[in-house]
């Protein structure tokens, strides 16, 4: 697995048309929200991703029957033998935590061990478990394993988040789900993921609204029924495609797409001097002026700009003319592409929550080392605009997040094949 690489001959624009998969942020908790509903689901638009293929695992630890046919992923949950997710698999995928809220949520018992740190730091889950207590869950801690149960019936409560987190917002909504009282959550997070997955309990006969603003609303529903649910476009491969085509001089259109979700990062691309194009499902962009730097970019919240998106910016950055800042808010080890856009011939200094980027006529092929998914995601990017041979190592990191994504590049023109 490690000995794979991705080899890219650059200088070749990126252009051409590409429908973009299914999220990977929004799918992996509408799967844990299947083991809650108790039924058949069919979920449409579902990307084939290393990340869903571990979720796919989890649900087979515990009891349910998964079958994919294309981009269809059919679950099964109606007969479950297991109320806890096996170490290795939590190890797999650190996102796994999501499954906390839906089997508690199910079953009232849930043992699991501890995420711990991943790439991006420290992962902490204080505001997941304080969610969890105030709805009434019994949490205790020993050797790394969470043993937790829930009252039979949950009455309701009202939440506070002290940051809104994705994924505390998501486990507190699968876990108030079913109950007889009113769950509100304020401060929540307001990403699309977290409108999907209320979109997707609804469907299954829950009772959410708010979802998308920053109070959600749970009222207790006594069950859930199977539903058949499209998957939303993932919004940070979008941004890389467009990345792809910025950094090349290229142009693309993106198909399959919610423009309204992005927002944020079509804006940094505009003041790059890209022309951007927004219609009702697709986005369309064009590297037809030389890039200019764009004075600060700072990642928040949604509806601010995407932490995810970063890396990728910082590519595109790169080759910009002029000086950038980004000030990262979230994640406190997400600068791991710097050193290595660098070997391309990059000017790029971070330190703490800044990076400082001069950015450089051009780059040039380096053998470079992805750490995570989005930076490496950014050195792909980095070895498609440089000048003769990239190498990438560690692209099990990358299909956690893209669905092949040698075909999808080769396919807009791009010189890339997996050795
Ligand atoms: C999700 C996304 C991830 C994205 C991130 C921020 C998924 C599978 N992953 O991750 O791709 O980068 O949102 O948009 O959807 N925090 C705490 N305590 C907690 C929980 C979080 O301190 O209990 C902190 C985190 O350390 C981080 C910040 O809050 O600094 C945001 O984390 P959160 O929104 O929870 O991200 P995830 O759900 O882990």
């Amino acid at each position: 697995m490690t000995n794979t690489r991705l080899y890219i001959e650059g200088g070749r624009k990126i252009s051409g048309e590409i429908r973009v998969h299914g999220a990977k942020n929004s799918v992996l908790p509408i799967l844990a929200a299947t083991f809650l509903g108790a039924g058949e689901f069919k979920l449409s638009n579902c990307p084939a991703l290393s990340d869903v293929f571990s979720a796919t695992k989890i649900l087979g630890s515990l009891g349910c029957k998964c079958r994919r046919t294309a981009d269809i992923l059919e679950v099964d949950s109606r007969t479950v033998t297991d109320c806890e997710i096996p170490e290795q698999l939590m190890r797999e995928m650190r996102s796994s935590i999501v499954f906390l809220g839906a089997i508690l949520g199910r079953l009232r018992r849930c043992r699991l061990s501890f995420p711990g740190g991943c790439e991006l730091g420290p992962r902490p889950i204080d505001i997941h478990i304080a969610g969890l207590k105030k709805l009434g869950a019994k949490i205790i801690e020993d050797h790394g394993v969470l043993d937790c149960t829930l009252p039979e019936t949950v009455t309701g409560a009202v939440i506070t988040l002290p940051l809104p987190s994705v994924g505390a917002t998501e486990n507190i909504m699968l876990a108030a789900v079913k109950g007889t009282g009113q769950t509100v959550i304020q401060n929540a997070a307001r990403e699309p993921e977290i409108s999907d997955l209320a979109g997707f309990l609804n469907a299954c006969g829950a009772n959410i609204s708010g979802q998308g603003s920053s109070t959600v609303v749970i009222k207790g529903v006594e069950r859930l029924h199977g539903a058949e649910y499209p998957i939303m476009p993932d919004r940070i491969v979008a941004a890389t495609w467009l990345g792809a085509a910025a950094i090349t001089g290229g142009e693309v259109m993106l198909s399959g797409v919610r423009p309204e979700d992005m927002h944020s990062s079509l804006s940094v691309f505009e003041q790059m001097n890209l022309s951007v194009y927004p219609y009702s499902d697709r986005v369309y962009i064009s590297a037809k002026k030389p890039l200019c730097a764009v004075k600060t970019v700072r990642t928040s919240p949604y509806p601010g700009f995407p932490t995810d998106c970063q890396p990728i910016v910082m590519a595109v950055l790169s080759v910009a003319r002029g000086t950038s800042v980004i000030v990262e808010n979230i994640f406190e080890n997400r600068f791991r592409a710097a050193p290595e856009l660098c070997r391309l011939g990059a000017d790029i200094k971070a330190e703490g929550k800044v990076a400082v980027i001069e950015g450089v006529p051009r780059l040039s092929g380096a053998q470079l080392v992805a750490t995570d998914l989005r930076a490496g995601a950014a050195l792909i990017l980095g070895g498609l605009a440089a000048e003769g041979t990239t190498t990438v190592s560690n692209v099990h990191y990358i299909d956690r997040g893209y669905e092949s994504v040698e075909e999808t590049l080769r396919s807009l023109g791009a010189k890339i094949k997996r050795i």
